[in-house]
């Protein structure tokens, strides 16, 4: 397995480009079943999750043509609407064939997901949307069987909690479905936007995509349609905190700032200097000394817990006290652990960590748990005195790409060990 191996105490200086959103691009590219023409995407980053979900469609009989970041997908026919546990065990966000398969043949076959570093991740609000759009929901042998041989047909739905891939997948499955459907306490992330966006370029009716209310009416078939995939703001927001952990002068290019607001709002507050000197790009600087400020993750505009992790390395340089307290995950301290081993002075008690800072952290083996924890490690070492080795890394390429030329070509020193 590769490791990196980094080198501590390089402020990182010069500009870093955004790739495209994973989290948008994986939705998108489950949109392409619900059509037999050409969908192209752009903009696609090149990192595991989507390569995974390639290998997904094309199981599931779909065409996937990926160069250069611009993906073409086809599903002139759908040999097997099936999601098996193989994949299905590697990437949750494989759920998200499951709206549209039912929407396009009446039925589908998905392995349930099971746990997950992070926390449990059920999708009984999937399956529950979904029966109110009127399939019939049975499980069987750890799969999910999902049947509407007579189509579905449109429904109120009230999600009991917010779900990102919920709303997307039921977004999916109510654009072919008959009549009108809400969707009622929708994610209002961007990424629903922007896969509601290509939805509406194929010919579906959706309003309020980004609301809490959503309304979809159905129509009886979408064609194909080209787009471009929203800039990724977890991984803008990481080399923002980069570079404000490493006290260095960095730009992020390519990003759209309102989507990191929640992020830049607690930078500033922290003593991070950040300027836009033009519509798509953030600089940050660290004039004087850092604050610790308190987070809590909640759902889209609130702060990203899939910023969280990067967030409480950057605590640990920062003087005082800072309560991070997760709400959307209840596992998701996996990378205090591993901080603590490099000397912050962390301390959990279940959904909060109380960071005391700040300390002088110190290179150390470090261990990646889940992809935003893997990015936390690799923050830290970045500042951390000495080597730093952080295995699994594999965590970290399933979302972020070419993170180590990304950061070599601002100062970081960072290489791979393969193994
Ligand atoms: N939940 C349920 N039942 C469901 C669905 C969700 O109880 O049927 C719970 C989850 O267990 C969790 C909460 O609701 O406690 C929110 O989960 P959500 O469904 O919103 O998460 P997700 O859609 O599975 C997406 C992102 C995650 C991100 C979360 C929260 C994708 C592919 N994944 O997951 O991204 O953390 O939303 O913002 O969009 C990542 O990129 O590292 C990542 C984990």
């Amino acid at each position: 397995m590769d490791k990196f191996r980094i080198i501590g105490g390089v402020p990182l200086t010069g500009e870093i480009w955004v790739s495209g959103a994973k989290n948008s691009a994986l939705p998108t590219m489950a949109a392409a079943l619900l059509t037999s023409e050409p969908v192209l995407l752009e903009n696609v980053p090149n990192v595991r999750d989507i390569r995974t979900m390639a290998q997904l469609l094309d199981y599931e009989g779909v065409s996937v043509e990926f160069h250069d970041h611009t993906m073409r997908l086809q599903a002139a026919e759908i040999r097997r609407p099936e999601a098996p546990y193989e994949i299905v065990r590697t990437m949750r966000a494989s759920a998200l064939v499951l709206g549209p398969l039912v929407a396009r043949t009446g039925r589908a076959r998905v392995s349930l997901p099971g746990g997950c570093a992070i926390g449990a991740r059920p999708i009984n609000l999937h399956l529950a949307g979904l029966q109110q759009l009127g399939a019939h929901i049975e499980q069987v042998h750890g799969y999910i069987e999902a049947t509407a041989p007579n189509g579905l047909k449109g429904a109120f739905i009230h999600f009991d909690r917010i779900t990102v891939t919920g709303t997307e997948d039921l977004m999916m499955a109510a654009v072919l479905a008959e009549g009108e459907t809400i969707l009622e306490n929708a994610a209002r992330e961007p990424e629903v936007v922007d896969l509601a966006q290509l939805l509406t370029k194929m010919g579906a009716q959706i309003e309020g995509a980004g609301t809490s209310t959503i309304r979809i009416r159905g129509v009886s078939r979408l064609h194909g349609a080209t787009h471009r995939i929203i800039p990724d703001r977890i991984e803008a927001g990481t080399y923002l905190i980069a570079g404000a952990i490493t006290r260095g002068e960095l730009c992020v290019r390519g990003c759209v700032p309102e989507h990191v607001a929640a992020l830049t709002a607690k930078l500033r507050q922290a003593g991070v200097e950040i300027r836009q000197p033009t519509p798509d790009t953030l600089c940050v600087r660290v004039p004087g000394l850092l604050h610790s400020v308190d987070v809590t993750t909640e759902e889209y505009p609130g702060f990203a817990t899939d910023l969280q992790a990067q967030y409480m390395a950057l605590m640990t340089q920062a003087h005082g006290i800072a309560i991070i307290t997760e709400t959307i995950f209840e596992n998701r301290f996996m990378h205090a652990l591993e901080l603590a081993r490099m000397g912050a002075n962390i301390r959990v008690e279940g959904r909060q960590a109380i960071v005391a800072g700040p300390t002088q952290l110190t290179g150390a083996a470090v261990i990646a748990s889940d992809l935003r924890a893997s990015a936390s490690l690799v923050l830290a070492g970045l500042v951390a005195k000495g080597e730093t080795i952080v295995d699994r890394i594999y965590h970290i390429e399933r979302g972020y790409e070419n993170i180590e030329h990304k950061l070599r070509s601002v100062g970081a020193r960072i290489e791979r060990i393969r193994g």
